[in-house]
């Protein structure tokens, strides 16, 4: 019989995208999830694009709160067989909101994955793949940026990331038998080929991609760019963007990797190793979309980096994991996404 694992916040923009990737390896899926940024409609997609029919038990799926002991409890009961491995994609990531709200933040993500590791414990399991952040790096001294960088984050959501990696590491150096992996997305973008799964974020976007890809649809009149005087080759933020079934496939290789050696802690960039500017993502996705993207310089955000771009070599090492899809794909299947979607889940 195949494994089971359970996926917190699989119903989000990464975790729908993996749980599509894992069913199609085989694994049954717990998914935990409570919706505060996400459409259970989503893993209604995922189940289709895998082949399942409604209420298949590949595919269970659980309303509830990571911060729950109650709703972990019952996710680990509802498992068709043993949880052998969790994802922890569950959280909050917006980081203004984060700087506003940081109760909110340390109370989702840091008490949140206390609770997880607790029902973990209890129920027996003891391998875990977080969704750590390049944005652990902060201002980084160093580009392509490797793992041995210090952690150094900037704000509040970036406190919460580090604080649970540490817990992590805590928690597999008290007791033999943990296999742990943080994983350290740079920036995750795109959507699956098919275009009937995506990124659907609640209001505003933050992030440049699915700003541009709300103004290649009409949705909002043109897109700001944060400042054209930054020390890169066009003056615009350069940025190491992942496309998002690369990232799921990583996961899928984290998996396999722990499951299948004996215990160990990892710690990994997931990037691509190349960077590009704001203004090589708008000509990129004006092409992708057939259309210009109107557009305007305003003054730096505070808080950004010039340029941010991983060093993924380790992941490639450990994992046999490279990502391989290029920008002109990214555009492509995000356009895909948001043109057939032009409103998102419609939550
Ligand atoms: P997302 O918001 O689309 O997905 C997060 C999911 O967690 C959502 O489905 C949401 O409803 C769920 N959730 C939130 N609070 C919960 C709670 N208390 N209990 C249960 N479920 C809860 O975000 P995403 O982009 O898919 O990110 C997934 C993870 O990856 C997050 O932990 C995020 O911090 C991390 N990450 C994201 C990025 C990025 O740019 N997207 C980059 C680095 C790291
Ligand atoms: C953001 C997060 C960071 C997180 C990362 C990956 C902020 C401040 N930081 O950073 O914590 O790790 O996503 O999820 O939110 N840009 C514009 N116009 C826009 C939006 C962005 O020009 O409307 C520029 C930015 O200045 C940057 C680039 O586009 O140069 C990418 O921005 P964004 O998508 O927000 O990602 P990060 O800045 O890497």
């Amino acid at each position: 019989m195949s494994q089971t694992l359970l996926i917190t916040g699989g119903a989000g923009f990464i975790g729908s995208h993996t749980c599509l990737v894992l069913l199609e390896a085989g694994y049954r899926l717990v998914v935990l999830d409570n919706f505060a940024n996400s459409s259970v409609e989503a893993l209604r997609r995922v189940a289709e694009l895998a082949g399942l029919g409604p209420d298949d038990p590949r595919l269970q799926v659980v309303a509830g709160d990571v911060r729950s002991a109650e709703d972990l409890d019952r996710a680990f009961r509802q498992a068709p067989t043993p949880i052998e491995a969790v994802v922890h994609f569950a959280g909050l990531k917006a980081v203004g909101e984060s700087v506003a709200e940081p109760l909110i933040y340390w109370d989702v993500n840091v008490v949140g994955s206390q609770r997880l590791l607790a029902a973990m414990r209890a129920h027996g399991c003891r391998t875990v793949v977080f969704s750590s952040s390049a944005t652990l790096y902060g201002l980084p001294e160093q580009v392509p940026i490797p793992e041995t960088a210090p952690v150094q984050p900037i704000n509040p959501y970036g406190h919460t990331k580090a604080a649970v990696e540490q817990l992590l590491r805590d928690v597999a150096t008290s007791e033999p038998g943990w296999r742990v992996a943080c994983l350290r997305y740079f920036n995750p973008v795109g959507a699956h080929p098919s275009g009937r799964i995506g990124e659907d974020p609640n209001g505003i976007p933050n992030n440049l991609f699915p700003f541009l890809t709300q103004v290649a649809v009409g949705r909002r009149n043109q897109l700001q760019v944060f400042g054209d005087d930054w020390p890169t080759p066009d003056g615009t933020g350069v940025r190491d963007y992942i496309h998002v079934m690369d990232l799921a496939e990583g996961h899928q290789a984290a998996l396999e990797t722990l499951l299948g050696a004996e215990p160990q802690q990892l710690t990994l960039n997931l990037g691509s190793g190349t960077g590009h500017s704001v203004l090589d993502v708008i000509e990129a996705f004006a092409q992708a979309c057939g259309r210009p993207i109107p557009y305007s310089v305003v003054a730096r955000r505070p808080g950004d980096a010039a340029r941010t771009v991983a060093d993924p070599s380790l992941a490639t090492t450990r994992l046999g994991w490279r990502t391989r899809r290029s920008l002109t794909e990214i555009c492509r299947d995000g356009w895909a996404w948001q043109s057939a979607n032009p409103s998102g889940y419609t939550r």
